[in-house]
Order: structure tokens, then sequence, then C-alpha cells
């Protein structure tokens, strides 16, 4: 089996994170979220990797997943000119293809536990599709079926009236009769060439698809909040670890992630779960936690920080309690106000001083 990795789009919904590079290179608990779906291909024992990349950063997107040699897998990058919808994505894929059955992941998309059993049942069946569907609250946001006695009926993109609220994630194993479909395929409303659509064709043309259900195991990150969800739901699956150092009089209390050379020093509080990267400084008086992920090279001074993400190379040093925040890459918050509680989503190299 091959993979495709869809690494494109302009990530409008989390702007200004993405105005500077590709959402699915935003991290969740100190990695890239695609990462995890590599990881997630490989474990399925997929090496041959197609990424699809286009719009803002995709540069960075060669820069840091290189030929796959230091993840142990290949690598071939597809360029989509512009964002023209899944489908279209995978028919640039065709000829990477060829007749081997491959799984379609979106890059944005984290399933906790793997996709193996999937692929392997696929693998084994004369389906020509399987798709992973999962209950969401707001179906009218994702791809929907409709199921009867067990057995799909209908397949829609995001429904005005939504037949049920079984979402189709961003996961799909397909074979090569995707490619006789797409071609059938007209723009949405949202001028893209839906998945849901080629899927929905399958199914009028009677061809197998299988499906399975995940439970509570998905997260698609659409949103700042989405992605405060995912890092949450990542470091609660996390092993422990330890390889900085710790002053006395440290209080901590629950899992932590510590990275090599970061110093927390002496009166400040870790609540897991929390990862803290490497040559760290947390200073005296923090308070860092629960869901709190802090990349390399930043420094955390006199405030109280919860359910966020601080990337690398960051100066947090402000008296006020930072809740559900992102804050990106070299981002300076410096403060003497003692203040309430306070958002923040700021884009790479933001300075805020008051
Ligand atoms: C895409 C698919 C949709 C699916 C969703 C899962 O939506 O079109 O069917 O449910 O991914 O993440 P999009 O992210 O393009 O809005």
């Amino acid at each position: 089996m091959k993979g495709i990795l869809l690494h494109g789009g302009h990530g409008t919904r989390l702007r200004p994170l993405t105005h500077t590079g590709p959402k699915q290179l935003l991290p969740i608990a100190n990695k890239p979220m695609s990462q995890y779906c590599v990881e997630a291909l490989k474990e399925a024992g997929i090496t041959d990797i197609a990424i699809v990349i286009g719009g803002i950063g995709s540069s960075k997107v060669k820069e840091y997943y290189g030929t796959g040699k230091k993840f142990g897998l290949n690598f071939t990058y597809i360029e989509q000119d512009y964002p023209r919808g899944i489908s279209h994505a995978i028919s640039l894929c065709q000829n990477f293809v060829g007749n081997d059955k491959f799984v379609v992941f979106l890059g944005d998309n984290i399933l906790r536990g793997g996709i193996k059993k999937y692929a392997n049942e696929f693998d084994k069946s004369n389906a020509d599709a399987s798709i992973l569907l999962c209950e969401v609250d707001d179906p009218s946001q994702f791809g929907i079926v409709e199921i009867q006695n067990g057995v799909i009926k209908k397949i829609v993109e995001k429904p005005k009236n939504p037949p049920s609220n079984l979402a189709v994630i961003g996961i799909y194993f397909l074979n090569s009769t995707i490619f006789d479909v797409i071609p059938k395929l007209k723009p949405s409303w949202r001028n893209e060439l839906e998945i849901t659509d080629a899927l929905e064709l399958l199914l009028e043309e009677k061809r197998e698809v299988i499906v399975n259900t995940v439970t509570e195991n998905w997260k698609d990150t659409g949103t700042p909040d989405d992605i405060i969800h995912a890092n949450q739901f990542i470091l609660e699956t996390m092993v422990p670890f330890f390889l900085g150092e710790k002053e006395d009089d440290v209080l901590i209390d629950g899992k932590i992630m510590v990275g090599k050379n970061t110093v927390i020093k002496s009166g400040s509080k870790i609540f897991g779960p929390v990862i803290l990267g490497e040559n760290c400084i947390i200073e005296s008086n923090s308070q860092i936690g629960p869901n709190v992920s802090i990349g390399n090279n930043s420094k955390i001074a006199n405030c109280k920080i919860k359910n966020s993400i601080i990337m690398s190379d960051c100066v947090i040093d402000c008296t006020v309690s930072i809740n559900n925040s992102i804050i990106a890459l070299n981002s300076k918050i410096i403060a003497n106000e003692k203040d309430d509680e306070k958002v923040f989503l700021l884009g790479e190299g933001t300075k805020i001083v008051f």
C-alpha cells in the first residue's frame, strides 16, 4: 500500500498562525501535527508516501520532511497549484500510486490509536474504498453519511440539514477505481472537487465501501480551539520523561515531559500533562499546566499558563494568567501589570509589552 499526505491549503481559519507557514506544521505537543499522520502511516507499514503541497510555506514542508530518510520513509512531493479539493489532490497522485491500494491522510487530522488495523482490513478486502466515521456535535461542518440498517445510503459534504451526526474523517483507504470517478466530478459550491462526491459516485456505481466507526479518538484541527483540544488529547497519551534539571522546592503534580537542558527553578509549579521542550527556563513563581506545551528555547517567568501552546524561542514574562492561547515562534509578552486571565492568538514574531 502507498500513502498520500495532503499538506496544502491556506489555513484561513487559523490566521494569524498560518501567515508564516502551513497549518499542518503547527506543533501539537511540540511536534508538527502532520508528523502524527506520517507516524501512523509508518506504523501501518506504508513507506512510500506522496506529500501534496501547495499554498503558504510549501518550502517549509520540504525542508522539514526532506527525502523521508530521517523518518525511515520515502517521500515524493507533488504540487497542487491551488486548493481545488481533496479529489483533485488525489487525481494528481495517479502515476505515483499506479495500481497499488493507497491511503489518503489529511495532514490536519489526528487519530489516536493509528490506522494499522483499518489498513490491514482494507488490504485483505475486495472493497474499492474504506472510510472511518466519527460522531460529531456540528455535522454541518463535515462530510456526513446517512446509514440505514447498517448500510450507507448517502454521503454529503457539509449538509445544511444533516441526515446524521456521523462524519467521514479525513483518512480514506482507496484503490485505483477512484481515478475512474474523479473525472466525472463537478466543482462544489466551494469550488472544490470533493472527496465525498467521489465516494458518493462509488456508492451510486454499487462499489463496495467499508465503514468503521472510531470513537473519541479523532481530532480535526480546523480552528485554534480544536488545536488546543488536540494538544490536550496528545499530551494525555504521552509517556513521561525528564531530561532537564529541577531545583529544590518545585511542585510537580501529574505527568510531565521535559527536554534536555531545561531548568525548572525553585518556587515554580507544574501541573501535568505538560511538555517542556529543550533549553527552556521556567523561572520561580511560574505556574504551568494543565494541558500546556512549551517549545524549545523558551523562557517563562511570573505567569500562570494553562490549556495553551507556546512555541519555540518565546519569552513570556508577565503577571497575567494565560488560558486557551496559542503563541507562535519567537514571540514576546512582557508585562508588569497584575491582570485577570487573558487569551492570546499570536502569529510568529509578535511582541506585546504592557
Ligand atoms: C474535509 C472533507 C470532509 C471531512 C473533513 C474531515 O473537510 O471535505 O468531508 O469530513 O475534511 O476533517 P475540510 O477540512 O476540507 O473542510
